[in-house]
C-alpha cells in the first residue's frame, strides 16, 4: 500500500527540515546481575526525537535512554531494581498497574520519601499479573514523564502465547522547541493545568520520530501498545490490518476485533493486539494517529521472505484470576470532579481553607477538585476494610475528558463484558460507577492521569485496612 510521508508539520507548530529516517523499534531490555539486582538510574541524556539528526533533545531517561529498559518478569516472580536517582531533583520510580505491595508504589509522600540526588533506593516485589505494565516517577511526575522517565515492565504468562513476535509499541508525545530541547517554560503552566494538560507538537513511538517493526507476510504479532504521554488521549489507526484485543491495562479480554482499526488510549492506558500481518513481501503498512489530523506514527515494514504459511487465530490469554466483586453489598462511594477552564464551581477547599476559584489558582496552582477539594488531602477518600468490594460512582462534572487511575487493584464496571482496568477515560460530563475487591492493604493514590490535572489538584487517596 502507499504510504504517505508523515504530515509531521500539522502537528509540530515549527517545521523541522525532513532528513534521514531512523530505524529499528526495538527496545533494549534491562540485564539482571546473577542472582542480584537490576541497577537501574535516572539520569540525564539524549534522544533523537526530531527528524534532523543536528537537533538532539536532551531528556531525562532510565539509564540515560528513553524509553528506559525493558523491565521483565515471569507471572509469579519478583523484580529487584537497584534504582539510583541521578538527577538534580528528588524521585520515585511507580508500577503503573502493578498489584503491588503497598511500600514498593513509589509514591512520594504516600507510600515513600522521594529519593534525593545521588541515592539510592531498592525496589523489590512480586508481580502477580502476567500482562503489559509500565513505570515512570510519583514525584513531579508532570516534569519527569515529560522529560522522558518511563519504560515498559512486562510480566510474562506462565504459558508463553503463540505468536511470532512480540513488539512493545511505547507512544509519547514530546513538547520540544525548534532546535530539539524541550520546552521547558511551559513546565507548571496554569493554562495546561486548567485545559487539556500538556500538549506536544511531536510524537514519538519508542523515541524514534518514525519507528520502524520488521516484519514478514503471514506472521502473527503481539503488540503492546502503551501510552506514556502526559495528557493526550491517542487513537492509533492499523491501516488495511485486522487486529483483535487481547488485553486491556495489563488484563486479558477475551479476543475481539478493534473496532474500526482504532486504539483509543488514554494516558497510562494499554491494549495488547494480535495483529496478523496479511501485506505482501517488500510491502510497507502505517501505524497512523488520528486523533487530530492523521499522522504517520510508525511503519510496518515486510521482509522479502514468502509469507509464512496460514496458521492458528488470536491466542487466548489466560485470565489473571482478579477477584470478582460482590456488587450487592458494595460499600458506595462518590467522587465527583470539578473545576478546570470553563467549570461551575464556586468554591474549593484546600489544607482546609475554602478559596473561590481564581484565588486558588493564583496561590496556590490549582484549579481542580474532588468532592470540593484540591490536592492529596490528609484524610483517605474512603477506608475499607480488606476484601471489601467498593463502588466508586466517578461524576465527571466539568468539561474536560479525565483519565482516572487507581493504584494497587484493577477495577471494572458492571455490565458483564466490561474489562477489568486501572485507567479508564471518562468523557465530559460523564458519570460511572466502577467496582473492585479492596484486597490490597495499603495507602493508595487514585487520580487523573492526566499528570497536568494531577498536580492542578485532582489526586485524592484510599487505604485499605490490614
Ligand atoms: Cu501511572 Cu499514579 O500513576
Ligand atoms: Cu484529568
Amino acid at each position: 500500500m502507499h504510504i504517505i510521508r508523515p504530515t509531521r508539520r500539522q502537528f509540530l507548530a515549527a517545521s523541522a527540515s525532513a532528513a534521514a529516517l531512523s530505524v529499528g523499534g526495538i527496545l533494549p531490555v534491562s540485564a539482571a546481575l546473577a542472582g542480584g539486582p537490576i541497577l537501574l538510574e535516572a539520569r540525564p541524556g539524549t534522544a533523537n526525537l526530531l527528524e534532523t539528526s543536528d537537533a538532539d533533545t536532551p531528556i531525562w531517561g532510565y539509564d540515560g535512554r528513553v524509553p528506559g529498559p525493558v523491565l521483565r518478569a515471569r507471572q509469579g516472580g519478583e523484580i529487584w531494581v537497584r534504582f539510583r536517582n541521578g538527577l538534580s531533583q528528588p524521585t520515585t520510580i511507580h508500577w503503573h498497574g502493578i498489584r503491588i505491595a503497598n511500600a514498593m508504589d513509589g509514591v512520594a509522600g504516600l507510600t515513600q520519601d522521594p529519593v534525593p540526588p545521588g541515592e539510592t533506593f531498592d525496589y523489590r516485589f512480586t508481580v502477580p499479573d502476567a500482562g503489559t505494565f509500565w513505570y515512570h516517577p510519583h514525584n513531579r511526575s508532570w516534569e519527569q514523564v515529560a522529560r522522558g522517565l518511563y519504560g515498559a515492565l512486562i510480566v510474562e504468562e506462565r504459558d508463553a502465547p503463540d505468536v511470532d513476535q512480540d513488539l512493545i509499541v511505547i507512544a509519547d508525545d514530546w513538547r520540544l522547541e525548534e532546535d530539539g530541547k524541550i520546552h521547558e517554560a511551559s513546565f507548571g503552566s496554569i493554562r495546561d493545568r486548567a485545559h487539556a494538560g500538556r500538549l506536544g507538537n511531536i510524537l514519538a513511538i519508542n523515541g524514534k520520530p518514525l519507528a520502524e517493526f520488521k516484519v514478514r507476510s503471514g506472521e502473527r504479532l503481539r503488540l503492546r501498545l502503551i501510552n506514556t504521554c502526559n495528557a493526550r488521549v491517542l487513537t492509533l489507526r492499523f491501516e488495511g490490518l485486522k487486529p483483535q484485543v487481547l488485553a486491556i491495562d495489563g488484563q486479558p479480554v477475551p479476543p475481539r476485533p478493534l473496532k474500526n482499526e482504532m486504539a483509543t488510549l488514554g494516558p497510562g492506558q494499554r491494549v495488547d493486539l494480535f495483529i496478523r500481518m496479511t501485506g505482501a513481501p517488500g510491502a510497507t503498512q502505517a501505524i497512523t494517529e488520528v486523533s487530530q489530523s492523521r499522522l504517520v506514527a510508525a511503519r510496518f515494514v515486510y521482509g522479502p521472505e514468502e509469507p509464512l504459511p496460514g496458521k492458528a487465530g488470536a491466542p487466548t490469554l489466560a485470565s489473571n484470576g482478579l477477584p470478582e466483586p460482590d456488587m450487592a453489598s458494595a460499600k458506595e462511594v462518590d467522587l465527583v470532579m470539578t473545576g478546570g477552564a470553563m467549570g461551575q464551581v464556586d468554591q474549593i477547599v484546600y489544607k482546609g481553607e475554602s478559596l473561590g476559584i481564581r484565588e486558588l489558582v493564583r496561590k496556590h496552582g490549582l484549579v481542580w477538585a474532588f468532592n470540593g477539594v484540591a490536592g492529596r488531602p490528609e484524610t483517605p477518600l474512603f477506608t475499607a476494610r480488606k476484601g471489601q468490594t467498593v463502588a466508586v460512582r466517578m461524576v465527571n462534572d466539568t468539561r474536560w475528558p479525565h483519565a482516572m487511575h487507581f493504584h494497587g487493584h484493577h477495577f471494572r464496571e458492571a455490565h458483564s463484558d466490561a474489562p477489568w482496568r486501572d485507567t479508564l477515560l471518562m468523557e465530559a460530563s460523564e458519570t460511572r460507577t466502577v467496582y473492585f475487591v479492596a484486597d490490597n492493604p495499603g495507602k493508595w493514590m487514585l487520580h487523573c492521569h492526566m499528570l497536568e490535572h494531577q498536580a492542578g489538584g485532582m489526586a485524592t487517596w484510599f487505604e485499605v485496612e490490614a
